[in-house]
């Protein structure tokens, strides 16, 4: 079954490199297809030319963040919805573990951003995940339960990454990976795909989509280079 294979560039990339990384991944898809989703979320001002790279390619494309306002208007900073599918994005994510922690997004903003891609017909990619501090304290169902509340109706896609495992080289054992997307799916009222993320690579990429749980895998780091992403993705 086709799995997902989302990739997540953060604040990474320049001019040069988004470029390069169009060529590559078109002659990468020249010479071997896929049957998983590839997705790729890059910075803002790089997705015009990612769109223009990926146009004829399997390959679909994202935002990392997005405004609640819709549509256009007197907000300045803020890129709307609207705006994202003008730019061919077909999904968002909402509510990543770094813009929860760093950027102060509280759980009724994260719903809020939920709801205002639903809205312009795009699909969220809802990130969630608890801490080292609410793993240790024995928290972690409660703080997926509460992450999980309030969710609008409609189609999204759930990414599970614990916080401890994102960027830190510590990934989830394959038996914790598949307790947890059992619990979260069982905490959810309908079907709905849920992907982990948290320290992905080439080197456990085809174990952890091997559980028949998994939905497919949300990748930073390893995204970034496309020759290793690509392989990924043939995964
Ligand atoms: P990582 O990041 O693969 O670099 O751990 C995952 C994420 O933050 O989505």
């Amino acid at each position: 079954m086709a799995k997902w294979v989302v990739g997540n560039f953060k604040m990474n990339g320049t001019n040069e490199m988004v470029c390069a990384y169009g060529e590559t991944m078109a002659a990468l898809a020249a010479k071997s297809s896929t049957t998983n989703h590839l997705v790729v979320l890059p910075p803002l001002p790089y997705i015009a030319q990612l769109q223009k790279a990926f146009k004829d390619l399997p390959i679909q494309l994202g935002a990392q963040d997005c405004s609640i306002f819709e549509g256009q208007g007197a907000f300045t900073g803020e890129v709307s919805n609207f705006m994202l599918k003008d730019l061919g994005c077909g999904f968002v994510l909402a509510g990543h573990s770094e813009r929860r922690h760093k950027m102060g997004e509280t759980q009724s903003l994260v719903i809020a951003k939920v709801k205002a891609i639903q809205q312009e017909g795009l699909m969220p990619i809802l990130c969630i995940g608890e801490t080292k501090e609410e793993y240790d304290a024995g928290q972690t169902l409660a703080v997926l339960q509460n992450q999980l509340s309030n969710l609008p109706q409609g189609p999204m896609i759930i990414a599970y990454e614990p916080v401890w495992a994102i960027g830190t080289g510590l990934t989830a054992s394959l038996e914790l990976i598949e307790q947890r997307i059992s619990e979260i799916k069982a905490m959810l009222s309908r079907t709905t795909p849920v992907l982990y993320g948290g320290s992905v690579t080439l080197d456990n990429v085809k174990d952890i989509l091997g559980i028949s749980n998994v939905d497919g895998v949300l990748v930073g780091g390893a995204s970034l280079k496309p020759e290793q992403f690509y392989q990924m993705a043939l995964s």
